[in-house]
């Protein structure tokens, strides 16, 4: 299936994030495809506010990878793997136990993981608009088995 939409600011883009988390649940996985400053890391901080965490969600690009409980006990791995040199750097990270742990999962430059990504994945595909401040999204998920 697919979803697209527009958004025009960044509140409207957090709030199609938390329309995706209620769609998808507390245990999708999401590849955030798009250029530096589409709005990846501002859709993570909407999928975050939904999933019931209330710390501020800043981008993992130098640690590559933050971690985040909710109020419900949620969790929330965000990764970003724009500086991982190739993926064998994966296996430093943690990958394949962040894939079995059935958190919820939002990573930045998917493109970096080669053929890791699971099967399961969520592609987000974001590009700037015309206007400056708009972003369209297309979503795409695998069919429900
Ligand atoms: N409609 C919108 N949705 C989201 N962000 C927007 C929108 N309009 C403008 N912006 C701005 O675009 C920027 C998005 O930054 P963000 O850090 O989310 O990008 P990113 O895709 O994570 O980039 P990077 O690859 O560098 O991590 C922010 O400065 C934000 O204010
Ligand atoms: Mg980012």
């Amino acid at each position: 299936m697919t979803i697209d939409q527009t958004t025009e600011n960044e509140i409207q883009t957090q709030a199609f994030a938390a329309e995706l988390a209620r769609r998808f649940g507390p245990k999708a996985f999401y590849a955030l495809r798009g250029d530096l400053g589409a709005g990846k890391t501002c859709l993570v901080q909407g999928l975050a506010r939904a999933l019931g965490i209330d710390a501020a969600v800043c981008s993992p690009t130098f640690t590559l990878v933050n971690e985040y409980r909710g109020r419900d006990g949620a969790r929330l791995v965000h990764i970003d793997l724009y500086r991982l040199a190739g993926p064998d750097d994966l296996d430093a990270i943690g990958w394949d136990d962040y894939l079995d742990s059935g958190d919820a999962m939002a990573v930045e430059w998917p493109e970096r993981a080669g053929g890791e990504l699971p099967p399961r994945a969520i592609f987000v595909d974001i590009r700037i608009g015309d206007a400056p401040d708009e972003r369209r999204f297309h979503v795409t998920a695998p069919d429900a088995p």
